[in-house]
């Protein structure tokens, strides 16, 4: 939630004007002295904005001090507000995208927030617990506050512990030491940016469990929320560990911790290409992603094999014997990846006979769960950041349990807090509903399930094998049902009035159901549920009237134990109180158009693969609905990408 972009530079005018994608009347009505750090933040913001979307601000060093630009709303009404009124040239900058907490998404409460007399700018991602205390202690001090932000607070205190350092004559880089001793007094999760106008070619940032890389470059330094902040500029980046303190200078990267002590960050390439972060062609990111899914699964599956068939997976560094005495599997996710591990939940245990939990992150820790060394906990994470998952894994980890993160998000938390991690190889997500991150996590987790399978003897090579080349058919069957995907779009767009929907799955269906049911209500903000099929008359059916859509994603009818039969027999019960049903079948399951409205044919595939395919016709009817009510699909309201706060 909230992303942030800091940047130096030593050479004016050395960016050309990457605001044209934001906003090209801001560009033509710009001086040559835009171009430079504000630049850099604003193209740091615009990949961002999947983060938060309320409010938008930046900050930049000027010869004159510091001035600042903020405007509530998306980052188009910032890039008004500054095509109203210009910055001067700069060379140092911060911005701020905001996912409001502590007061409403105004002009007053975006970010930066001032201090100092207006000499230091500061922005914050995450939540400061401690702040109301801070504030009544500052408020003592003289300070006053205009916002209701907990950052003004933090900026308060940054800039209170600056003039300190200045006024008892204390030699050296005061933003830096002003910024740890605040850190040190900050309770809760926090990312800070700081720049002071006396300090021009620093940007001073700390984090404790929030979001922060650092990219570095050639007489130019950046700071992110994560690599797409500065994925135009640079390549390589450095993770930082957590309570660090990290100052970036045109040459240099100094990282301590918060009291000063020198530390260190991990450089890795960032390998995502700047043109897949884009719409390349199409009305939105989420269509996109929809169609880069293909890529994403085959991109996952890629490599995972030795020349003699057996299933390697090189990023699992966690000794064998560990991995032979787990008796039990938790999966801890949020939302869609929550979704991803309870498909994933089935093949596990069919695999692997392992008993295997799905629980969401925020209720583990809350409930006293019974973990040891000899539980195994997979952390299902698209961003990395998820806060909830975060805390989850550390408690986990606390317990003696071995951790391995499932994460699409190179240089992130979870990842780096884990034991082990197995990437997903969707590239960048950036809408904010998940799509291609979700088929690609059931992937991953698939080759983490028959890699424990072939490790614990469960299943003898060939059959993995055979598993193995199921998958491999996997992206050219999604990219059928894409391009088929012509009635479903229409369906969807004709039921932009539809005031709820049902969705029905069983077995591997059921969290696609779930799943179908989410992403209607996180895009098209209607009433929709998932429900397991065999559940409707314990209750649910009550809720069948005349005309009511339901969505029905039907099991293969080579489905084990008649499960077919038995969802047939589900769909006879709702039409015969007057529901009107959508069903997904597998291709040549003519049976079920007799019982249906509309149906939708995905390709033949065993039955535990069979999510990779149904979801996708349920992604594309959210999107088309969503589409035809007007809504934005990449950006929905009270939604944030990133959610890392608890
Ligand atoms: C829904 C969605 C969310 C995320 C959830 C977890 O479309 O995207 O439900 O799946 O917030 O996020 P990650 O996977 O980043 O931990």
């Amino acid at each position: 939630m909230c992303g942030i972009v800091g940047y130096v530079g030593r050479d004016n005018g050395q960016r050309s004007s990457a605001l044209e994608t934001v906003a090209p009347a801001f560009d033509q009505e710009s001086s040559e002295a835009q171009h430079g750090a504000l630049d850099v933040v604003m193209e740091g913001l615009r990949r961002l904005e999947y983060r938060g979307y309320d409010s938008a601000g930046v900050a930049v060093i000027t010869p004159d001090g510091i001035e600042s630009r903020k405007k509530a709303g998306k980052l188009t009404n910032l890039v008004a507000e500054l095509v109203a009124d210009p910055l001067p040239r700069s060379l140092t900058g911060i911005g701020h995208t905001r996912w409001a907490t502590h007061g409403g998404p105004t002009d007053q409460n975006a970010h930066p927030h001032l201090a100092d007399d207006g000499r230091l700018a500061l922005i914050h991602n995450g939540i400061i617990e401690n702040y109301a205390e801070l504030k009544a202690e500052l408020t003592g001090e003289g300070l006053t506050f205009i916002s209701d932000t907990d950052t003004e607070v933090a900026a308060g205190l940054v800039g209170l512990l600056y003039r300190g350092l200045v006024e008892s004559g204390v030699e050296g880089d005061h933003l830096t030491l002003a910024l740890q001793q605040a850190c040190q007094r900050l309770e809760g999760a926090f990312t800070l940016l700081a720049i002071h106008q006396d300090q021009p070619g620093v940007v001073a940032a700390g984090r404790r469990n929030s979001p922060l890389v650092v990219g570095l470059g050639d007489g130019e330094n950046f700071l992110g929320s994560d690599v797409s902040g500065f994925i135009d500029f640079t390549r390589r980046a450095v993770e930082l560990g957590q309570d660090q303190i990290v100052t970036i200078t045109p040459d240099d990267v100094t990282i301590t911790d918060f009291f000063g002590a020198p530390a260190g960050g991990r450089e890795f390439h960032v390998s995502w290409d700047a043109a897949a972060a884009e719409k390349g062609g199409f009305d939105s990111f989420m269509e996109k992603e929809i169609h880069d899914q293909p890529d994403a699964v085959g991109q996952t599956l890629l490599g995972r094999s030795d020349v003699d068939g057996n299933l390697i997976l090189d990023e699992l560094r966690i000794d064998e014997t560990i991995l032979r005495s787990v008796d039990k599997i938790v999966v801890l996710a949020c939302g869609t990846s929550a979704y991803a591990g309870q498909v994933a939940k089935y093949a596990i245990e069919h695999w692997c006979r392992i008993p295997t939990e799905v629980e969401l992150s925020h209720e583990f820790r809350y409930r006293d769960p019974i973990v040891n060394e000899k539980t195994l906990v997979v952390a299902i994470s698209q961003s990395g950041e998820t806060m909830d998952t975060l805390m989850a894994v550390r408690y986990a980890r606390e317990q003696g349990a071995k951790v391995v993160a499932i994460c699409n998000t190179n240089g992130s938390t979870i990842p780096r807090e884990s034991d082990a991690v197995l990437y997903t190889h969707a590239g960048p997500e950036i809408a904010v509903a998940s799509t291609k991150a979700f088929l690609a996590q059931i992937t991953a987790a698939y080759l983490l399930g028959l890699y424990l399978a072939q490790l614990r003897g469960n299943k003898y090579r060939d059959e993995i094998a055979d598993v193995l080349a199921d998958l491999s058919t996997i992206p050219a069957k999604i990219q059928a049902v894409l391009d088929d995907a012509d009635k479903i779009k229409q369906l969807g767009a004709d039921m932009a009035n539809a005031k709820s929907v049902l969705f029905l799955g069983r077995h591997v269906g059921f969290p696609v159901a779930m799943e179908g049911a989410l992403k209607l209500k996180e895009l098209a903000y209607i009433h929709a549920e998932g429900f397991a099929a065999g559940e409707l008359k314990h209750g649910p059916i009550a809720l069948i009237e005349e005309g009511q859509p339901v969505v029905v994603v039907m099991p293969s009818p080579s489905a084990r134990d008649s499960l077919h039969a038995k969802v047939v027999s589900n769909v006879q019960e709702i039409r015969a109180r007057g529901a009107v049903t959508i069903v997904i079948a597998e291709a040549g399951d003519t049976t079920v158009e007799a019982y249906s409205e509309h149906v939708f044919y995905v390709p033949e595939t065993p039955t535990l693969l069979a999510p990779l395919l149904t979801t996708v016709p349920l992604q594309i009817f959210a999107l088309a609905l969503a589409s035809a009510k007007g809504y934005d699909v990449d950006q929905p309201r009270n939604l944030a990408k990133s959610v890392t706060v608890e």
